[in-house]
């Protein structure tokens, strides 16, 4: 049976990548984000009782206040607002979506609302020793600073929602359970500013204050309010001139011209993305993601003028790697053209990450977590040998025909016939674990039909059939592969795709190696929770591709799976 595929040593190597802009970006808002997050619910705490917000906010202070919690903080801050200014700079903002634009104006304008905050919580603490525990910060910033703590929330909220909805987009569970997330976005900020404002009226209306900070200390504080607000004003300024040298430089440069297959020619100054010269001549073009690098969706067909293209970033090579791209295919919202080219969208521009709206999720790949399953006709030639080829297409028939339905009666779902082998996905629809134990049903299911079938050929063949199969379970992306002019065409096919695939189908192989007809990952083994048994025997060996040996279960034959990890309920 052919291989799906293969890695060499240095796809392998490429494997450990370099964290690129995005990765950093992602990883440092993330840890803002659950400070933020953490940080609204512990106000939120005050609907309940003063105390028990003081008594929550003594607890997140052991992380966020210790040195490596600190330092994390900072860095993260640090790392993610560079970023942002280095985003603005860039030439493409200009044509950035709506979503995007938002995002990174109130990423930028957060700064300006946050300095007084930390400065006068943390800052005061740290320089003068204040107690700025909640019972504090109710008087200082109620009711004075009640429609900036509104504002602040608001700004950092929105921002971090719209990061993260581009982040999870693409994600089949996350698009499952949209309603959910909404719903928490708004709860989550209102209940933060509720409990935060009816715990500064309680707290004000029994207990007294007196402000910790001496006259010359309040002098001290305002002081370095303003001179971080104008330094982050002239680090705005500063970003802001740049990005006005690249619009000078755009009207005042050369041009090229990106000619679209069936559509118009477009111009526009060197230095803009395919993708963003789409949206400043108002070409409907598929961006899911909002320029990301992480829905593909934007992919097009260089048909001429490759030589004016960069070679792909790791960033885009990761997702075209995955995608299985031919060489001439690129994500138009990662490549810069550097002179005249003509290309062709691949997906429809209208494409929404949403089946609700009756648009077939596949069509742009989605990425699951599944359970892959190769099976293959053993010693197939040899049994055919002599033989006319209406027999062998009936026994080939047989034999693929009842493996399918007892895929398929299983939950799996039957992603393609290759000669004599079938390959199937299981948890298109169901959690990894359910999808692990729908495979493992189905293999020994398989290995009972095939007893049937050989009792019923057993005239017609000169020995019985045998089957290897081999399954492992992991990431895929799930998506139509084939001619794409129409949304839904049907010359497309569902199938999977990437690394989960390759190791099952070289699994199966393995499986003719090791004398066994079931060879299961450990991956698939611990979700299902499959271990040593009789006729089970883990092993390492050694897999095309990998340079490591790894641990599989070796099955001598399918029905020596135990019961339980072969239950689907
Ligand atoms: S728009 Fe999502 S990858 Fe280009």
């Amino acid at each position: 049976m052919a291989d799906a595929g293969s890695a060499s040593p240095r796809q392998a190597a490429l494997r450990v990548r370099r964290p690129t802009v995005v990765d950093l970006r992602l990883a440092s808002g993330l840890v803002l984000f659950a400070f933020a997050l953490t940080h609204l619910l512990n106000h939120a705490l005050g609907l309940v009782s003063i105390d028990t917000m003081l008594a929550v906010q003594e607890a997140r202070m052991i992380v966020t206040r210790s040195l490596p919690g600190t330092v994390i903080l900072i860095l993260s801050a640090v790392v993610h607002l560079a970023l942002g200014l280095a985003r603005f700079t860039q030439s493409h903002i200009r044509r950035m979506g709506w979503q995007n634009a938002i995002q990174l104006g109130f990423g930028l304008m957060i700064p300006i609302m946050l300095i007084r905050h930390v400065l006068g919580t943390h800052g005061v603490n740290a320089m003068f020793g204040v107690d700025d525990d909640y019972r504090y910060a109710l008087w200082v910033m109620w009711p004075g600073q009640a429609i900036n703590l509104a504002l602040l929330i608001g700004l950092v909220w929105i921002h971090a929602c719209i990061g993260l909805h581009h982040w999870l987009g693409g994600r089949a569970w996350y698009r499952r359970t949209l309603r959910l997330w909404q719903g928490l976005a708004l709860l989550i900020p209102v209940l933060g500013y509720a409990g935060f404002v009816s715990a500064a009226r309680l707290e004000q209306a029994t207990g007294t204050f007196r402000n910790p900070l001496s006259l010359s200390q309040y002098a001290r504080y305002v002081d370095l309010v303003t001179t971080s607000n104008w330094i982050y004003l002239c680090l705005l300024a500063a970003a802001a001139a740049v990005w006005g040298l690249f619009l000078v430089a755009d009207r005042l440069g050369s041009r090229i011209t990106v000619t679209y297959v069936d559509g118009p020619a477009a111009h526009a100054p060197r230095g803009l993305s395919i993708l963003a010269i789409s949206r400043v001549n108002r070409i409907p073009h598929a961006a899911v993601c909002g320029g990301r690098a992480r829905c593909s969706t934007c992919r097009v067909r260089v048909m001429k003028g490759q030589d004016n293209l960069p070679p792909p970033s790791d960033l885009e090579q990761r997702v075209l790697r995955r995608l299985g791209a031919p060489a001439n295919v690129r994500l138009a919202c990662q490549v810069y053209p550097k002179g005249n080219i003509t290309i062709s969208t691949l997906l429809p521009a209208k494409i929404m990450p949403d089946t609700d709206m009756g648009i077939d999720r596949y069509l742009w790949g989605v990425e699951r977590d599944v359970t892959v399953m190769f099976c293959d006709l053993r010693e197939f030639t040899h049994l055919t040998e002599g033989r006319l080829p209406y027999d062998i297409v009936f026994v080939l028939n047989q034999f693929l025909g009842r493996m399918a339905e007892t895929i398929e009666d299983t939950g799996g779902f039957v992603d393609k016939f290759m000669g004599d082998s079938v390959m199937a996905i299981f948890g298109m629809e169901v959690s990894p674990r359910v999808a692990a134990l729908q495979a493992m049903a189905a293999a020994r299911a398989m290995d009972g039909v095939l007893d049937g079938l050989n009792q019923s050929l057993r005239e017609a063949l000169p020995a019985p059939l045998a089957m290897g199969i081999g399954m492992h379970s992991g990431p895929a992306i799930l998506g139509r592969i084939g001619t794409m002019r129409q949304a839904g065409g049907d010359t497309s096919a569902l199938t999977a795709l990437g690394e989960t695939v390759n190791l099952a189908s070289r699994l199966e192989g393995k499986s003719k190696e090791l004398g066994v007809q079931l060879v299961v990952s450990t991956e698939t083994a611990d979700l299902a929770g499959l271990g040593p048994c009789a006729g089970c025997v883990p092993q390492m060996v050694d897999v095309r591709g990998l340079s490591h040996p790894i641990k599989v279960y070796a099955v001598r034959r399918a029905t020596d799976l135990p019961v339980s990890v072969a239950a689907t309920s």
